[in-house]
């Protein structure tokens, strides 16, 4: 069977779609640093597929260890490229760590793969590239206009979209596939792999969940006057084991496909918007914990209002969201009693 490498393997997104591709076959090989990630992870992956994938612990801006890497490892034929820091806020305060990483690993890797004739990869990207898109363009298709980004963190993500079509302009050998994430959430199901923010959470699910298990007195809700049926902010929340299958669909379709084009992108959400409001209320039905919490005012560079048109997705890599919202908010639960040890 092939071996793909995935970078950024023992993060959230990476851990879930590890496990999707063994469970579906694939010899896979990790590569992380462990900067954001625990090397018991590996662990949570085996316990739920029955075996361990393969790791280094290397960072992906370093050309020497990511090529011994592929030279170990002869029959890699693919990559998913997750290794990335992301955490919007602190891009604001460290730009060049987040330049540094996110583009020097995309560089360095890129060079790997050419250098090993490695020419299939798929990129981490994000629905940030769109800013708050007008009201024409919602639900958000792929061919939405591209904004200004309002962090660091999202001005990665547009200039490693630009890094992979310039390199797949130049070498016709290269195939990309760019999946644009909207807001991930959730575990895998087991509650042996999920989420592990660091400090204290930026993301609306893991504060609640924390909040849900008494580490946080109270959840705040970023605004309520925005223009929105219930005045609060309206995301595509995505299942995150949903996402990790879009993952394999796309390394089929590279590997297994012959008219594609050479660079695709695909949205990767539910095509469903739910407000903040509407997110607490379903998670407390569909865990029966009431989430304490207060309107503050807005937060700074928040987009109002963004969901997905995965309609792409859905009809070309035959994949879509569909895991009900209550599942998706209870295995969220789960995990972080998991976690605290809650019974
Ligand atoms: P994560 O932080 O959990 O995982 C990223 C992993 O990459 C971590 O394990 C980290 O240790 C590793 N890493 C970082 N820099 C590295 C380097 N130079 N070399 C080797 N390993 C390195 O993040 P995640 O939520 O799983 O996100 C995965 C990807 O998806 C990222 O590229 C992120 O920008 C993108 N994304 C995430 C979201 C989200 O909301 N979680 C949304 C859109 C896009
Ligand atoms: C969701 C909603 C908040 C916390 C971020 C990144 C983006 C992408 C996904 C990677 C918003 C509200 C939150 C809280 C709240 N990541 N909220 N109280 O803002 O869509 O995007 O993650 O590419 O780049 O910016 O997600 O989870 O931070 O917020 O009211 O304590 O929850 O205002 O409306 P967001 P989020």
């Amino acid at each position: 069977m092939s071996r793909i490498l995935v970078t950024g393997g023992t993060g959230y997104i990476g851990s879930h779609t590890t496990v999707e591709l063994m469970q579906q076959g694939y010899d896979v090989t990790i590569v992380d640093n462990l900067s954001n990630s625990s090397i018991d992870v590996l662990d949570g992956i085996a316990a739920i597929v029955g075996k361990k994938p393969e790791f280094a612990n290397i960072d992906c801006g370093n050309f020497v260890d990511l090529d011994s890497v592929f030279t170990t490892y002869p029959d890699i034929v693919g990559v998913i490229h997750f290794a990335a820091s992301k955490a919007v806020g602190e891009s604001v305060e460290k730009p060049l760590l987040y330049y540094r990483n996110n583009l020097g690993s995309l560089v360095t890797l890129l060079e790997v793969m050419q250098q090993h004739h490695v020419q299939n990869i798929v990129f981490s990207s994000s629905c940030t590239v769109y800013g708050q898109p007008d009201k024409e363009h919602l639900p958000v298709d792929e061919t939405a206009p591209i904004q200004q980004a309002l962090s660091p963190y999202g001005n990665t993500k547009q200039i490693n979209e630009e890094i992979i079509r310039d390199a797949a302009h130049a070498d016709k050998s290269l195939h990309a596939t760019i999946l644009r994430y909207f807001n991930p959430i959730g575990a895998h199901p087991s509650a042996l792999i999920g989420e592990l923010p660091n400090g204290v959470p930026q993301n609306l699910l893991p504060f609640i969940t924390q909040t849900a298990a008494g580490l946080r007195p109270e959840l705040k809700v970023f605004g309520d006057d925005y223009n929105t049926p219930d005045g609060s902010c309206i995301r595509d929340y995505i299942y995150v084991v949903d996402l990790a299958k879009a993952h394999v669909k796309a390394v089929a379709r590279m590997l297994e496909s012959k008219d594609r084009e050479q660079v695709e992108v695909f949205n990767l959400g539910t095509g469903r918007g739910l407000s903040v409001l509407e997110l607490i209320r379903d998670f407390e039905k569909a865990t029966g914990v009431k989430i304490p919490y207060t309107i503050v005012g807005r937060r700074e560079g928040d987009i109002e209002q963004v969901w997905a048109a995965p309609k792409k997705a859905n009809e070309i890599l035959g994949w879509s969201a569909d895991t009900p919202i209550t599942e998706v908010l209870a295995s969220a639960w789960k995990w972080e009693k998991h976690i605290r040890n809650i019974k």
